[in-house]
């Protein structure tokens, strides 16, 4: 199978990887040439690590470089069965590029859009054949992470899904179906991880101390009460303050202003003084070489609530996006283990904490806030109600 790739930057040179190395002739193609060449070298050096960890031998280097072309004209993609496009972020540069794409393929050539934050079904309003278009969304970094959220939009074609999940499964990934929706699954799932302990750390919630000590305790219960690999401020750091703030204000927006997904000023100012996180050598924490770590507050009473109550928005949300339909009970759970590396599912941790426990928890939120953040999910009290699982 021909595949191309449009845009070979973080997200297209990573797909491009996985791609041929499933097999596929892949052409990636970008408007730099400089692009291309970073690309190319990427790969190089990411082969020949493997290579000394003895994961892959020279012949499969080989074999996986050999199937990539770089091209720089949108023309030479007329023969791709599959194009996969990762450009930039805007919806009027994506619709342009579509348009003209269509011009030089078949009618039967699929045309797919990694993007995180656009809704498939206006993108694929700008072809003549909106039902070849979908959206195919990676996590990054995408050789790494097996996620892949496929999202038909209302008007793709039964047979254009079907084809696309199973390729994704062919490259060896783990495709989930999602709702053409603001933030799919994961994106939209995973806001109150950030939003509610944000939330936490502002109110200074039951006594969380004040500065990086204060991140510093909230990551800290989150990873020794929940398992998690990361705790929220090391992982706002890692994506960085300017670009976790803009996903969550988007999708704020994108859900007309539903105070679940507000955004935070903490964050917000963060995010203006410069302070993104690794990339500016500062952020919730400070990264610069000898400077000392500030200690959390060890307090286990302390820790534990602050986990119960992050947890708990978290599965509100995955029952959430289950009642409306969004994606399945087992694809909600897989998406947040295989895409964002939850070290369990979310409505597999509500059946453990027992479902009655999160309607209690959320209810008692409410009563303290009078807040609709905090509402209770209707398919948790019916749940409740009816004595069932997930
Ligand atoms: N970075 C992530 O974590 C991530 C994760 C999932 C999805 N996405 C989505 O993937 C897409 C790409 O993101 P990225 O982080 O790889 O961006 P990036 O900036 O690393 O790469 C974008 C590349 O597209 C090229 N480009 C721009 N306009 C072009 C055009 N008209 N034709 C051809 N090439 C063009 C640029 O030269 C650049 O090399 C976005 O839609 C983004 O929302 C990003």
């Amino acid at each position: 199978m021909i595949t191309a790739i449009i845009g070979s930057g973080t997200m297209g040179s990573g797909i491009a990887q996985v791609a041929a190395t499933a097999g596929c002739q892949v052409k990636l193609y970008d408007t730099k040439t400089e692009a291309l060449d970073k690309a190319e070298s990427a790969l190089e050096k990411i082969l020949r690590r493997l290579i000394e960890k003895g994961r892959i031998d020279e012949k499969e280097k080989q074999r996986i470089q050999s199937n990539i072309s770089y091209v720089e004209s949108l023309k030479d993609l007329s023969d791709a069965h599959l194009t996969i496009e990762a450009i930039v972020e805007n919806l009027e540069v994506k619709q342009k590029v579509f348009r003209e794409l269509e011009s030089y393929q078949s009618k039967e050539a699929i045309i797919a859009s990694n993007t995180s934050s656009l809704s498939i079904a206006s993108i694929a309003s700008a072809l003549e054949q909106p039902e070849r278009c979908i959206g195919v969304h990676f996590f990054n970094p995408a050789p790494l992470m097996p996620l892949v959220e496929i999202v038909p939009a209302v008007q793709t074609s039964e047979e254009v899904f079907e084809k696309v999940f199973s390729t994704i499964k062919d490259w060896k990934k783990v495709p989930v179906k999602a709702q053409d929706t603001p933030g799919f699954i994961v994106n939209r799932v995973a806001r109150p991880f950030y939003g509610e302990a944000l939330r936490v750390y502002e109110e200074r919630f039951a006594g969380v101390p004040e500065g990086e000590a204060g991140f510093a305790t909230i990551d800290w219960a989150m990873k020794e009460f929940g398992g998690f690999k990361m705790g929220p401020f090391q992982l706002m750091d890692f994506i960085g303050n300017d670009v976790n703030y803009t996903v969550t204000e988007t999708v704020f927006e994108a859900f007309y202003y539903d105070p679940r997904y507000k955004p935070s000023f903490t964050q917000k100012r963060f995010a203006e003084a410069g302070y993104l996180g690794r990339k500016s050598g500062k952020g919730f924490y400070d990264y610069i070489e000898g400077t000392k770590k500030v200690a959390p507050l060890k307090d286990q009473k302390m820790g534990q609530k602050i986990f119960d109550r992050v947890l708990v928005m978290l599965i509100n949300e995955a029952a959430d996006a289950l009642f409306l339909n969004i994606a399945t009970a087992k694809d909600i759970d897989l998406a947040m283990t295989k895409g964002v590396n939850y070290p369990k599912g979310l409505l597999e941790w509500a059946n453990e904490k027992g479902i009655s426990w999160c309607v209690e928890q959320m209810d008692q939120l409410y009563d303290t806030y009078r807040e609709d953040r905090y509402r209770c999910s209707p398919i948790l009290r019916k749940m409740m109600r009816e004595g069932s699982r997930f």
